[in-house]
C-alpha cells in the first residue's frame, strides 16, 4: 500500500505527464499550480481537461502574477502581462518623485516613500484597467494615492472591484474617462498626477497572428486597437492633457514598432514625450509630460 507522500508523487507525475503530452512547456510548474488551485480530485481533472483543451492557465487558477502579487481574475478578462510592469514601475517612480518634490529639500526618496499625507494628494487614473493589475499594484506600493480605475467591460470591472477596492481604490465602468462621474470629474479635472493606459493596441488584422491563448480566449475588445492599433491610444492621448496637472504624466504601453506614432500623438496632444524601453521585460512605453 502506498504512503500519502507516494500517492501524492504518483498524482503529480500523472498530472505532469498529461500536461506535457498536451504540449505544456512548463508542465511541472503548471501541475503544482493546478493542484494547489483544485479543491478536489474531480476539480483537478476538470482543470487539467480545460488546460489540455488550450484554455490559458491564469483564468483556470483564478489569478495571475503581477509585480510579485496575485491579481484575481477569471475567464473573459485580459490576463495581465509581465511587460506591463514597466508602466507600474514608471508610475511608482513618479509618485516617489512627487513626494520628494513636495517634502523638505533634505528628504531622500527612501524617507518620503512613507509620507502618507502627501501621497494622498497624488491622483492617479488607470484607464482601460482590465482586472485592475496596475491600479492594485500601485496601491500596494503607495497605499494612500487617490486611485481611479476605469474600464468599459462589466466582467473586467467586477474583477477590478475585487482587486482594487479592498486596497482603497475606486473602480468605474464606462467608455474611457466618461466612466468618471461628474462630481469626481469636477474635483480632479486638471489636477491628475499620473494616467496609466495599457489600452488595446493590436491592429485588427494582426489579432489572427496572436498565440491561441490570446486570440481564442481573450475578448477581442481587450486586444483590438482598430485598423492601425492606435484608435484607443489616440482618444486617450487626445484627452489626457485636460486631466493632467501641469507636470503630470501620461504613461502608455505600446509596441516598439508603434512607439514613434504614439510619441507623435503625444506631442500633438500637448505633452512632452519620450520612449521607454525595458529589454528584460520586452516592454515599450511612451511617457508624456504636461508642460507648465
Ligand atoms: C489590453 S487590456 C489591459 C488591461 C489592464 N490594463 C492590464 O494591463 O491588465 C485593455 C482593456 O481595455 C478595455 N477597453 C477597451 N476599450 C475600452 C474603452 N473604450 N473604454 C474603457 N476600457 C476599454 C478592455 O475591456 C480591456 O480590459
Amino acid at each position: 500500500m502506498q504512503s500519502t507522500s507516494e500517492t501524492r508523487n504518483t498524482q503529480v507525475n500523472d498530472v505532469v505527464r498529461q500536461l506535457r503530452a498536451a504540449g505544456c512547456v512548463y508542465a511541472e510548474d503548471e501541475a503544482a499550480l493546478l493542484m494547489e488551485a483544485a479543491a478536489s480530485d474531480d476539480a483537478l481533472d476538470h482543470l487539467i481537461r480545460q488546460r489540455m483543451a488550450g484554455l490559458p492557465l491564469e483564468p483556470l487558477l483564478g489569478w495571475a502574477a503581477f509585480d510579485g502579487h496575485r491579481v484575481r481574475l477569471g475567464p473573459g478578462v485580459f490576463v495581465p502581462r509581465r511587460r506591463t510592469e514597466l508602466l507600474l514601475r514608471e508610475a511608482s517612480r513618479e509618485v516617489v518623485e512627487i513626494l520628494v518634490r513636495r517634502s523638505s529639500p533634505a528628504a531622500s526618496a527612501k524617507h518620503v516613500a512613507a509620507d502618507h499625507d502627501t501621497e494622498a494628494l497624488v491622483t492617479v487614473i488607470d484607464v482601460c484597467s482590465g482586472s485592475g493589475a496596475i491600479a492594485a499594484a500601485l496601491l500596494r506600493r503607495h497605499p494612500n494615492v487617490r486611485m481611479l480605475a476605469v474600464d468599459n467591460d462589466p466582467v473586467a470591472v467586477e474583477w477590478a472591484k475585487r482587486n482594487v477596492e479592498p486596497l482603497g481604490g475606486w473602480v468605474g465602468e464606462g467608455d474611457l474617462f466618461d466612466a468618471i462621474p461628474l462630481q469626481i470629474r469636477n474635483e480632479i479635472h486638471g489636477s491628475v498626477a499620473i494616467i496609466t493606459a495599457n489600452a488595446p493596441y493590436v491592429p485588427t488584422d494582426e489579432i489572427r497572428l496572436m498565440p491561441p491563448e490570446a486570440r481564442l480566449h481573450e475578448p477581442h475588445s481587450t486586444l483590438d486597437g482598430g485598423p492601425d492599433g492606435l484608435a484607443l491610444q489616440r482618444r486617450i492621448i487626445g484627452e489626457a492633457a485636460t486631466w493632467l496637472a501641469p507636470g503630470g504624466i501620461l504613461l502608455v504601453e505600446t509596441s516598439a514598432r508603434q512607439a514613434p506614432e504614439t510619441l507623435e500623438m503625444m506631442r500633438a496632444g500637448g505633452l512632452s514625450p519620450s520612449v521607454l524601453r525595458d529589454e528584460s521585460l520586452e516592454a515599450t512605453a511612451v511617457i508624456g509630460r504636461r508642460l507648465g
